[in-house]
């Protein structure tokens, strides 16, 4: 297993490009099965999820190839409509290939996803809604079953909208008979950029970027090539990484548009921020201003940014409070960065956090995607060096992050450890 080694108390400063986006990534790649043939995929990151998305669909029949930044894939021959338990595990979202599998074979038989590392993550309403388009869904030995000749349109309807279901139930509806409303869908760019790509491969769909989907179903969708949105966490993150070093930094290749709360946010601790095209530049105050922040669905404050935001406000003059309303529980990340200094106390789903205090190096245990990259941003700004340990979790999600960050000017390596 890999390791950070960072040695803090540098400010970040000049330009790096960002990546596509992982989680519009791992909605494409799925929706390729809803038309066998050949698709391209451009500005898609090169990363684990990438590389686990494209073994789940290869043990199903498909081929995929990433060249660079482009994702060539192959789904002619799909002979295999299963996501077993081993791949599901590895990552959530796999269950993606839950609808398109349905609506195109008439048969899907994919594992449940167990929890993560914060907590249960249900998919309650991926099944409710295929039932609503006229699946059946059993469970049997943690498996989920769903079978239906052809599904039909209907009403769907989400307490909470949610990214995945919102794709599954899209992705379905494309080839159901007749229409599907969609209300309460989700409107995070990932799901809009979907259901683009969709439309691009024959499918007749409204409202995308809205809470109210329609879809009328089509007989057969065609294969598309698409350029995937560039990565708003990723863009967050780095930005963040700028900000907490009292640094002056650009990110080229990314869209504003997509992380517009999260601007103002970083303004109202004090930064300064230029938008130019698809550049963002962020200069650090002297001083970083204590915000509080409440995560909500897009396009509020994004619970992916809720670890990384901790992050900040440990180095803010003052005290803030950070709630998490999407995931109550996803907090693993407060002890280790308890470790390095932070002053953070949690009670139910909220944090609140004493800044200011001294940060110093340690070593310091990964734990999950976005609460290993809260640690790499504190470990940037504590004396001395820290050791952030089984970055495979980063690896997920953030294409080479040493080298980006360290194209910034951070002293940040990696290292292989003997750990298994
Ligand atoms: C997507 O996960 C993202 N993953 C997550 O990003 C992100 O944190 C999450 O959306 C919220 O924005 C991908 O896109 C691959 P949800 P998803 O369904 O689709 C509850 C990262 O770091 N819920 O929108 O699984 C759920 O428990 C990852 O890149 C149900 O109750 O999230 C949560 O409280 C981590 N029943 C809320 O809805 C369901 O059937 C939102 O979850 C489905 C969800």
């Amino acid at each position: 297993m890999d390791k950070f080694v960072i040695q803090g108390g540098r400010p970040l400063n000049g330009a790096v490009n960002i990546s596509g986006a992982k989680n519009a990534t791992l909605e494409l790649m799925p929706a390729a099965l809803l038309a066998p043939g050949v698709y391209r995929l451009t500005n898609t990151p090169n990363i684990r999820d990438v590389w686990t998305m494209s073994r789940l669909m290869a043990s199903m029949g498909a081929h995929a190839e990433l060249n660079d930044d482009e994702l060539f894939l192959d789904t002619s021959n799909i002979t295999v409509l299963e996501a077993p338990y081993d791949h599901v595990k590895k990552m959530r979202a796999s269950i993606h290939v839950l609808g398109p599998l349905l609506a195109r074979y008439g048969y899907a038989k994919v594992s449940l996803p167990g929890g993560c590392a914060w907590g249960p993550r249900p998919v309650d309403f991926h099944l409710k809604g295929l039932e609503r388009l006229g699946a059946e869904i059993t469970l049997e030995g943690g498996y989920i079953i769903a079978r239906a000749e052809r599904l039909r349109g209907a009403h769907v309807a989400f307490d909470i909208a949610s990214v995945g279901a919102t794709f599954n139930i899209m992705a379905a509806a494309t080839l159901a008979r007749g229409v599907t409303t969609i209300t309460n869908a989700a409107m995070e760019p990932e799901v809009t950029a979907a259901g683009r790509f969709l439309q691009k491969m024959g499918a007749q769909i409204g409202g995308l970027g809205t809470s109210t989907i329609t879809i009328e179903g089509v007989d057969e969708l065609k294969p598309a090539d698409e350029e995937t949105i560039p990565d708003r966490i990723e863009t967050g993150t780095l930005l963040t990484a700028i900000a907490i070093t009292g640094g002056r930094g650009t990110l080229r290749r990314t869209n504003p548009y997509h992380l517009a709360f999260v601007l103002e946010k970083l303004e109202d601790v004090g930064c300064e921020i230029d938008i130019h095209a698809d550049e963002i530049t962020l200069a650090a105050p002297d001083q970083l201003k204590p915000v509080d922040i409440t995560t909500a669905v897009y396009p509020g404050f994004p619970t992916d940014m809720q670890a990384q935001w901790m992050a900040l406000m440990a180095c803010a003059n003052g005290t803030s409070v950070v709630t998490d309303a999407i995931y109550k529980d996803r907090f693993t990340h407060v002890p280790e960065l308890g470790r390095l200094g932070c002053d953070i106390h949690v009670n139910d789903n909220s944090a609140t956090i004493r800044g200011g205090k001294k940060l110093t190096g340690a070593t310091v245990m990964s734990t999950d995607l976005r609460g290993s990259v809260a640690m790499v941003l504190a470990a940037l700004v504590a004396d001395g060096v820290t050791e952030v340990l089984r970055i495979y979790h980063l690896d997920r999600g953030y294409e080479r992050l040493e080298q980006r960050l360290g194209c910034l000017g951070a002293l940040i390596r990696r290292e292989k450890t003997e750990e298994m």
